[in-house]
């Protein structure tokens, strides 16, 4: 792809007065927002989220003390969150995965969490760290989390790669976040708009007027 100086977006965001963070954006970033995708900005690099899941990653390690764990991935939003994690994370780890359904297809939640895709395996007497792309109404993790806790694992944490503390209905927060960012809806590095973008190695911001 031929890289050029036109490529770079402007710095703004649609949604408030959030003061983006500064970016060193790479060429193939700002051609992959704007040439494939167009109408994007870029909120996170792919370079930056590597960085922070690597600190994330160190954490969780450190706090594990020598423990095994089992990893649950919220599918599908946290699936490439959960490949990247799992790689930063010294320890004897396996995965699960289950799948609820919470929003519609649109940018909107229906306010309604139902398990559709459960664990395969037992998780009693084991540490679980949930691991989650996105924690806005808490709705989803505070569902998790209680169905969780019924089965009585060893110890249940959370690993949620953005937080939105604004838009919360229930009182929940992660053990380890990536990034705290304000009421925007984002795109990319897994998460969905209408099931589109998921690919995106980058997180973008999906405009407001973007027809539902
Ligand atoms: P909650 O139950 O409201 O906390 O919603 C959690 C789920 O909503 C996340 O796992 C995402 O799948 C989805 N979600 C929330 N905000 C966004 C967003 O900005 N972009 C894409 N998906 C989102
Ligand atoms: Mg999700």
């Amino acid at each position: 792809m031929q890289a050029s100086s036109e490529c770079l977006p402007h710095r703004r965001c649609w949604f408030c007065t959030f003061a983006l963070p500064k970016l060193t954006l790479s060429r193939d970033t700002v051609c992959m927002a704007t040439t494939i995708y167009r109408d994007l900005e870029v909120l996170y690099t792919r370079q930056q989220i590597a960085d922070r899941v690597a600190e994330m990653g160190a954490r969780i390690s450190n706090d594990l003390n020598g423990e095994k764990l089992v990893m649950v991935g919220v599918l599908k939003g946290a699936a490439i969150f959960l490949s990247d994690l799992a790689r930063s994370i010294q320890a004897d780890a396996t995965f699960d995965f289950v799948a609820v359904s919470s929003y519609g297809k649109g940018q909107r939640s229906s306010g309604a969490v139902k398990l559709i895709k459960d664990l395969d395996e037992p998780i009693e007497g084991k540490n679980v760290l949930i691991v989650e792309d996105i924690l806005d109404t808490g709705l989803t993790l505070a569902y998790l989390r209680k169905i969780f806790l019924q089965h009585h694992p060893r110890s249940l944490r959370i690993a949620a790669l953005l937080d939105k503390p604004s838009r919360r209905l229930e009182k929940i927060e992660a053990d380890y976040v990536g990034f705290s960012i304000p009421n925007l809806f984002v795109i990319g590095y897994g998460m969905d708009y209408a099931e589109r973008y998921r690919n995106l190695p980058d997180i973008c911001l999906m405009s407001p007027d973007h027809p539902e």
